[in-house]
């Protein structure tokens, strides 16, 4: 049986569009009805301090954070991920919790550095993109430049499934190729027999032009071939407005067309296949304090297999721990639902008190990870200082939530007793400090720790690792799991010292094993 989950996300850079065609997949999916409702966040998270507000009051991201709507009978789960670069972290672990991207771009910018990173994340697992050409209301680059800028610079195969007629002042409409029909704003669909029938030059002035430009483009760009796109070889690409609601309908049709279903996650000792009968699945994001007022944790798990029913036990597998999951929840984009049921590509909340953590694989029992859902190495590292020393059984809380959410990594020197914290980028840290303020009332300081990196070290013999450590006390620490870390002053040390000590090994990344 073929599922009928199509869990994926939207990957843009900032101002693209993202959240305005966020709002506009959900209205177009019946989920929400208010427009204005995404939009708002969208602007509030460029400005940073609207940011912070936000991200204390909390609900509104979470609630966010998955949207499900249903249409014409199949459930869309769409992830968010965050638009800013600082939080590139998340935004992976979040793209390994899907089966497909919309990359959004924007008509008069083509491909931006974000849009590459994220791009570049996709190709890493394969993720199938449809892209959407976005702001075709106004002047832009050509179609034709839009096209080769994709091709060349992400290396992909393109494919227009549809045509804007005209852009910006000249904009008339779209023509949709498979349907061979023409779109206008506030005018009924027109389906004409192909791009030769006399009728478009009726319709719109710009129909010679059309001609001209579709057949060089249906010639010189193969046609959409949906194994290609499913392999991550080819991008079928849409033109249309997101803010005008150009063509947003056809990119829904195409995700509902052509969009894969769950696919099959990579795990050790092997890959998981969604008609796998027993229930399985990966914790891919940890938000804590969504109500301040209590301590509430919210773990997002992506079904991967089997049919989870609420109130399943389910074997935490890093842990051995058997967890009951009685109140799993669904997220609507303005309501939340107990979860009765969940699929393959199904994303649930576990309410939880910190005992699940970012990496964790859930299983019926047996023994299984899925892998590729990485902590980075910290490319700034802080020492914590403490304004109020009553509070410190408070700071370490605070800090160890935050952590176990993925928003920071937090290390323990071996000698000395301040505790260090490891984030990817400098908002992460503003972050930190207002909400140890705001959700713990910890008030709090960085200081520069003489580190700046940090890499996990392992080694094939023990006494390897051992005699190691030992040569240089102050510069090791261990992680939250006790995962002994080599910390640098640079990249460049890194280098020099990876050189002296072949016998080790020093990793970029780590994995809960
Ligand atoms: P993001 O989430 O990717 O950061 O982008 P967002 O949707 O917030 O859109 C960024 C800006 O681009 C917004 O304008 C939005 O209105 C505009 N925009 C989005 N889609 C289209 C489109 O199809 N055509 C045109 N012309 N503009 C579009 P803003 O001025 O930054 O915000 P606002 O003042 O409109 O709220």
């Amino acid at each position: 049986m073929s599922s009928d989950r199509r869990t994926f996300a939207i990957i843009s850079h900032p101002d693209a569009g993202k959240t305005t065609l966020t709002e506009k997949l959900l209205l177009a999916g019946g989920a929400i009805h208010l427009a204005g409702e995404v939009r708002a966040r969208g602007a509030n998270r460029r400005a940073r301090s609207d940011w912070m507000k936000i991200e204390q009051q909390r609900g509104i991201s979470v609630t966010s954070s998955v949207m499900t709507f249903v249409r014409d009978g199949l459930t869309f789960n769409l992830l968010d991920t965050p638009g800013h670069e600082d939080f590139s972290e998340d935004t992976y672990r979040t793209l390994t919790a899907v089966d497909s991207a919309v990359m959004v771009i924007d008509a008069a910018r083509g491909i931006e550095a974000q849009t590459r990173k994220l791009f570049e994340v996709c190709r890493l697992r394969s993720v199938p993109i449809i892209t959407f050409i976005n702001k075709v209301d106004r002047e832009g680059l050509s179609p034709f430049a839009l096209l080769d800028e994709i091709a060349d610079k992400l290396a992909l195969d393109v494919t227009p499934m549809n045509w804007p007629v005209g852009m910006g002042g000249t904009y008339e409409g779209l023509f949709d190729f498979g349907r061979s029909a023409l779109f206008r704003p506030e005018q009924p669909p027109e389906q004409v027999d192909g791009l030769g029938d006399a009728r478009l030059d009726g319709l719109v002035e710009g129909a010679q032009l059309l001609r001209d430009e579709a057949e060089l483009a249906l010639g010189g760009y193969g046609g959409f071939d949906e194994q290609a796109y499913r392999a991550g070889d080819q991008t079928p690409v849409f033109f249309g407005s997101a803010l005008r609601e150009y063509g947003v309908e056809a990119l829904i049709d195409a995700i509902a067309a052509y969009a894969p279903p769950p696919r099959s996650q990579p795990a050790a000792p092997r890959p998981v296949l969604p008609e796998d009968p027993k229930v399985s699945g990966f914790i891919f994001k940890v938000q804590a304090n969504m109500n301040p007022a209590h301590r509430d944790r919210i773990a997002f798990l992506r079904v991967c297999s089997g049919r989870f029913k609420r109130g399943m036990k389910l074997r935490q597998v890093q842990t051995g721990k058997t967890i009951a999951i009685n109140s799993p929840i669904f997220f609507f984009a303005q309501d939340r639902e107990l979860a009765e049921t969940a699929l393959p590509g199904d994303i649930i909340g576990i309410p939880n008190h910190g005992v699940l953590r970012v990496g964790d694989t859930l299983t019926e029992g047996e023994t299984l990870t899925f892998t590729g859902i990485p902590n980075f190495a910290p490319e700034i590292l802080r020492r914590v200082r403490l304004l109020d020393p009553t509070k410190t059984k408070q700071l370490r809380t605070a800090l160890t939530d935050m952590a176990e959410e993925g928003v920071t990594q937090l290390f323990k020197p071996l000698i000395g007793s301040q505790w260090i914290v490891g984030v990817v980028g400098q908002l992460q840290l503003e972050v930190l400090i207002s909400r140890l303020s705001a959700e713990y009332g910890v008030p709090a300081e960085f200081e520069p720790a003489p580190f700046d990196t940090a890499r996990w070290i392992s080694a094939e013999d023990p006494a390897d690792l051992k005699a190691f450590m030992a040569g240089r006390g102050s510069a090791m620490a261990e992680d939250r799991d006790g995962a002994p870390v080599f910390l640098a002053r640079d990249q460049w040390e890194v280098n020099y010292v990876a050189e002296r000590a072949p016998e080790i090994r020093f990793s970029a990344t780590r994995e809960r094993a």
